[in-house]
Parts: structure tokens; sequence; C-alpha cells
């Protein structure tokens, strides 16, 4: 990696004493500083001042020392000598068997990474041991976000034990803190819980392995002394960019101050590290807004999609799926009837879901088959090839599911290599919908889960688009491939997480462009750190629309809609308008027999489908600001808005049907657009013959729509509006 030394004198600052070291976006610091000892600590987490020279004088603002307080604002706190009362970021047992660490200031440089970040590189050292901690900020400027991980190395003349190894240490100079983090489970994801912190911890970890998001979520928001709204408040959004085992504790000390640690989850995760070998760990991606979760969310979906997210600048595809439309149940003649439902519908791709392959083991349930790649030739007696050919005729392009990590114990792979599967051998095997999950540790591994990929593409040069699913946690947590290797079990969780990532870099070394789902039975999988060689991913299996309105609501708060696959399935009690417009607030698909549908469904279908290619790089590509909240009104309003502010969708739901108030009653206040321009108001969307209740002729200022609103008409005969705005 080249990079270009900047202003290195400009931004540290050394008196006598003190380094000082501040961490800056356009609005964002986190300022560092040593004291008289050469210990780091964190002296501010908050705005940026326009003097720089005085963040040195943060520290003497608050009375912080003594014991415990002094060093609870380590800017990496190590276990075993510091004098404070918190939790470690890092704890390790040295070569000669001492479990001491004491790590000094040593060094810092600040550079211009090649993407146009600043990277600022903070190196410690143990007082006694060659053992060295290098603090890593990649600060981006315009976005408001900051990357922060560790890198972990020493020289000692052995093997060192990394107990814990988080990636960062933050400290908050709050008053109250409000948590909240997210529930779940399979068809429940992200279900929101709001916590007021008290003293002592609250933790938000995973020990799954492979669905980190799945009863969890390693996204989370931390409010500053009031609960923040969208658009009021001091709020950090956040996330462990890691596919595997997360940990993030947040620690209340008895100052009321906050002490955060994330990182890998040190469950059963003791790591040998060898000399001269440095430890990178994940990052720990964050935003802090001073103006509520609007711009804290903006920040985040900014930041991935133009510095993250594989393709975030570019198109995506329409598609109709044929899960929910056959589940298991199809063959050749099915499937290519169900090319001219997507044809007529008016969508780019055909995704040809689980149940394609097995022969010995056929994949007609989900207890079979997985593993054996190959088309089931009563299903498909001219395989795969013959499919895209078909498809091709009718003008769609076709994609293809996989389920690469796992394996069906009734399956010929699992005859064939069951020292490839993550078993305790002298133990029952424990399964989750009838699977287990092979050694990504293992190259040979690596190599047969690439070759999935790599043949499909190879006998399918026109296959178009990959939806890559991982229904199992990891239970049977043993490697045979760790044991021949004389590798200690407590690596399989590092191990794991980076041969996959190992493989889905060859895969994009080769095919960098092919767009590729991420799923894990329903939304399990949606870390930042996939997205990387991902273009999207399933939110959750559930697709009633109501539920919809919800799940998605509470993913945007961290996620671009570019990167939401939503389908419009037979799931929920509302119209197909309701369904649809749900749907067209992301990634939008098809998971019904669109070959059945009635001919008035179909026409909205075909409409709506060309309304959404109209406004959907809007969608994707530009600004959301959820105007009203549906945990809190009877209905639920959200704005996308182009970056020009001159064209905007705005999608409005009804959310609740009891009879104890009129939804319509209050306008919808809009946010983001310019006080001085003059828009005018179109519905889209409308099902079959229904008539607008929107007036086209009249226009509005910004500053109107900003300030007294605008009332969609939401009522039981309205329960989804869709507005399109525009500026004259
Ligand atoms: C779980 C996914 O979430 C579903 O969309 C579907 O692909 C099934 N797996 C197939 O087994």
């Amino acid at each position: 990696m080249t990079v270009a030394l900047l202003f290195f004198f400009a931004i540290t600052r050394t008196n006598a004493q003190k380094t000082t070291i501040p961490v800056e976006t356009e609005h964002v610091a986190v300022v560092l500083q040593t004291d008289k000892d050469h210990h780091l600590k964190i002296i501010h987490t908050g705005k940026t001042l326009a003097a720089k020279t005085e963040y040195e004088l943060a520290a003497s603002a608050y009375h912080l020392s003594g014991p415990g307080i002094g060093s609870n604002n380590n800017a990496f706190t190590a276990a075993g000598t510091d004098n404070n009362f918190v939790e470690p970021a890092i704890a390790v047992v040295h070569a000669d068997g001492n479990n001491s660490l004491d790590l000094r200031y040593e060094k810092n440089t600040v550079t211009t990474t090649p993407d146009g970040a600043t990277l600022t590189t903070v190196t410690l050292k143990d007082a006694v041991y060659p053992f060295y901690v290098d603090l890593f900020f990649k600060a981006w400027k315009k976005e408001d976000v900051i990357e922060q991980w560790s890198g972990i190395r020493h020289t000692e003349k052995g093997n060192v034990l990394l107990n814990k190894y988080a990636s960062a240490n933050l400290y908050f100079f709050g008053k109250d803190y409000y948590l909240t983090s997210y529930n779940g489970e399979w068809a429940k994801e992200m279900q929101p819980e709001l916590t007021q912190l008290k003293q002592g911890m609250h933790t938000i970890e995973s020990r799954l392995g492979t669905r980190e998001n799945l009863i969890g979520s390693p996204n989370f928001m931390l409010a500053m002394d009031h609960p923040a709204t969208e658009t009021t408040g001091t709020v950090l959004l956040g996330q462990l960019a890691w596919n595997g085992n997360y940990s993030i504790q947040l620690e209340t000390d008895a100052h009321k101050k906050m002490h955060l640690v994330a990182g890998i989850n040190p469950y059963q995760s003791a790591y040998q590290l060898k000399p001269g070998t440095p430890f990178e760990t994940p990052r720990f991606v964050y935003t802090l807004s001073f103006n509520g979760t609007g711009t804290g969310s903006r920040n985040l979906q900014s930041w991935l999609r133009d510095h993250q997210l594989l393709d975030g600048k570019g198109e995506r595809f329409t598609l109709l799926n044929n899960w929910e439309a056959t589940y298991f149940d199809f063959d050749q003649e099915k499937l290519a009837g169900l090319f001219k439902g997507a044809k007529d519908l008016g969508v780019d791709l055909f995704l040809l879901d689980d149940g394609w392959f097995g022969n010995k083991y056929p994949r007609n349930n989900d207890k079979a088959g997985l593993g054996d790649w190959q088309e089931n030739k009563k299903k498909l007696p001219d395989g795969i090839p013959y499919l895209v050919e078909e498809a091709g005729k009718q003008g769609v392009k076709f994609g293809i599911w996989i389920e690469p990590e796992m394996v069906n114990p009734k399956s010929e792979l699992y005859e064939k290599h069951l020292d490839w599967v993550l078993r305790e051998e002298q133990r029952p095997e424990i399964y989750f919908r009838n699977q287990l999950v092979l050694d990504l540790t293992n190259p040979e591994v690596q190599d047969f889960v690439f070759g999935i990929v790599d043949n499909l593409f190879k006998k399918n040069p026109k296959l178009a688009f990959i939806k890559w699913d991982c229904n199992s946690p990891v239970f049977n947590g043993h490697s045979r491939y760790l044991e021949k290797n004389k590798i200690p079990q407590s690596h399989l969780w590092v191990e794991y997480t980076r041969g996959l990532e190992k493989v889905l870099q060859r895969i994009r070394a080769k095919y960098p462009k092919v767009p590729m789902m991420l799923c894990s039975g329903g939304g399990g999988r949606t870390d930042y750190g996939l997205l990387k060689y991902f273009t999207e991913f399933w939110l959750s299996d559930d697709t009633d629309p109501l539920e919809r309105v919800f799940i998605q609501w509470n993913y945007s708060y961290y996620y671009p809609a570019i990167t939401m696959c939503n389908h419009v399935t037979e799931w929920g009690k509302q119209p197909l308008k309701y369904r649809v417009d749900v749907a067209s607030m992301g990634k939008l698909g098809f998971d019904i027999k669109a070959n059945e549908l009635k001919p008035e469904d179909m026409a909205f279908c075909k409409e709506a489908i060309k309304n959404y290619n109209g406004f959907k790089d809007i969608v994707w590509h530009g600004d959301l600001y959820r105007l009203k909240d549906p945990y809190e009104t009877d209905i639920a309003s959200l704005l996308f808005l182009n970056r020009e502010q001159t064209k905007g969708i705005v999608f409005n739901y009804l959310t609740n049907w009891r009879y104890v108030g009129d939804p319509a009653l209050d306008p919808v206040k809009f946010q983001g657009l310019d006080p001085n321009k003059q828009y005018r108001i179109k519905e889209l969307n409308l099902y079959g013959g229904q008539k607008s209740t929107i007036d086209t002729k009249k226009t509005y200022s910004g500053d109107y729509l900003m300030n007294i609103g605008f009332n969609p008409n939401v009522s039981l005969r309205r329960s989804s509006v869709v507005l399109s705005i525009e500026a004259i």
C-alpha cells in the first residue's frame, strides 16, 4: 500500500511532557494524549474544535486523576498492570508465562490512504517486553466515519497467548447513556431494545460463528445524556465489521463515564501469536452525530456505499425468485414457465433457489444433498446451461442459489470427506436445519468452496447472479485440520472467518463484479466485513409487508437501501400494492407465481416496476430521511432524496389498524429539501382505477414542506401511498 505522508507535525503536538493526537473528521474528534508516564489516554470524544491547540487542554477540564478514574480513559486498556477499574481491551500471557502488560506510547504517524482517508497509527509498547500494539484510526472526513482497529505483534522468544484482543477502546464523557441494541431470531431479525445503561457492564455479543446477526446484531446506537431522536441528540452509531463472534462491551464507570471495548469475542478464542507475525483485528466502524440518528445513519450509509460495499455506486437487478413459489418442488418445465412470468413482469433476472442439486441424495427437502453441487438429473435433465439459455430466450438473466459452506450428513460430500466437516468425533453430532458446517480453516475446503462458484461460472459464463446462503451456526466446533496441524482449537473461530474471506477474495479476483446476495437463513449475516464482497443482503425470511416496514426501518439506520433485498411474496394480509410499495424501498424483487397473477395484479406490478425503474436511482444512491416513526405514530413515512435536492420519493404506510385515531390527522414534515425551491407532488403506484387524492397542480416551497408538511392522506382505503416530489 502506498501512502503519502501528511502534516505529521501540524497535527500531532508535543509539549514538554505530553503528546496530543487528534483524530478528526469534519465534525468528530477523538483526541488522544500521553500522560507524564507515557500512558496514552482518550481526553476528548465529541465535536471538533476550531482551534486545534485547545485540544491539549481537554484533560485538565475534567479532574481525571487518582486510582481508577485516572486510568479508566486509557486508549487501549491492558490487563495486568494498569491501575484502572475497567474491562481490558487486551489480555496476554507472555512467552515466559508472565501475564502483565503495561503499554506506553512510542510514536505516531499520520498518512493519507490511496482511497482518500486519513490514517493515524499510534504505536504502543510494553515497558518491559518486546510486545507492541498499533492503534489504527482511519478517518473519513466528509462522512464523519472512523474505522478503528488494532495490530498486535511481538518479538518475544516464543508464542504470546492472546486471551483478549479487541479492535477498539473508546471513552465518552457524558452523564447518561441510552443504548439501542437489537434482539432477534429467525424471521424476527433486528428488533430494537432501548436500555438506559447504569453503572456496570452491558455486553452485545455473538457466539454463533457464522450467523452473527441471528439472535443479536453487531449494530448499535449509543445516545449520550438523553435518548436521541431522528433530528436531535448526540449519538454514536456503530458496528464491528466482522463475520464471526463479536463482543461490544459498554461499561459505565463509577463516574458515569462510558468505557467501550469492541472486538472479536474472546469466547473460546485464546490465540497463540508467533513472534514476527502481526495479528490484525477487524475494524470497528462508527460515526458520531450531534443532530440525532438521521445524520448518523446517512453518514454510515454514505461510507458503506462509497467505501466498502461491492459496487456501491453501481446498479442492481430486479428479480423473480422461485423459493416461495415452488420451494423444492420444481423441474425444468415448471421453471421455464416461471421465466415467462419474469419476462411479463418486466424484471431483469430469474433467481433459481434451493433444491436444484444432488443425485444420490436428491435435494428434495432440507434433509439431504447439501454439498453435492451437481444438477439433479431428474429435475434438470438438461442442466443449468439449458436454464440459462431458456431464461435468455425470454430476455431475462439467470442467477442461482448456493450454500457452499455447509453439508448434510446425507450427502456424498459427507461420505467422502468426513474430515472436512466441523464435528466433535467423540460426541453425537448436533444439527441446525439438518446440516453441519464445513471446516474453512482447511485450504482444501477453501479450494472446494471456491470451486463451487468457479465451476458454475466456467460451465455457465452467462450466469449473472449468486445468492450465497448460510443456514447453520457452528455447534460442533472442532476442526480436524487444526488438530492435524497441531494448531489450537481455540483458533477455529478466527481462522474460519479468515478462511471464508480468503475464498471470497479469490472469487472477487476472478469475478470482480458479478452481483452476489449475502443471505443467512434470513438475515443472519449482514456485517460490513462481508459486504466488501457482496452487493446486497437478505434481511429476513419474514416478508410480511407490515413486519417489513419495521425490519427495513431498523436496518436502515446502518445500511443504504441499495443493499437491501426486498421481495414481494404471499406473506401477510396487506394488499398487493402495499407489498410492492414496501419492497420498492430497496432492491425490488418478487417471490410469487407471477404466471398465475390475476390480470389486474399483473398490470399493477408491471406499472410499479416501470415506476421503480424511474426512481430506483434515488432510492439506491440518494439520502434517506425517516419522517414518521411507526414505533411512535400510526404511520411510517420515509423520504429518499437525490443529492441535488431536486427529486425525491416518499413512502407512507399505515402501520396500525386499530380504531383509535385518524392516521391522516397530521401532515408529514419533510426534511432535507431546499427551502427556496418549489416542489410539485404526484402520487405513484395507484392500483387499478384508484384515483389519487393529491392535487398535482399545486406547488409548495421546500420551506413549507419542511415546516408545515404535506398530508399523504393515509387511511384504511389508502394504507400505502407513494409520492414523487420534484423541484420545478
Ligand atoms: C433460507 C433463505 O433465507 C431463503 O430465502 C431460502 O433461500 C432458503 N434458505 C432455501 O433453503
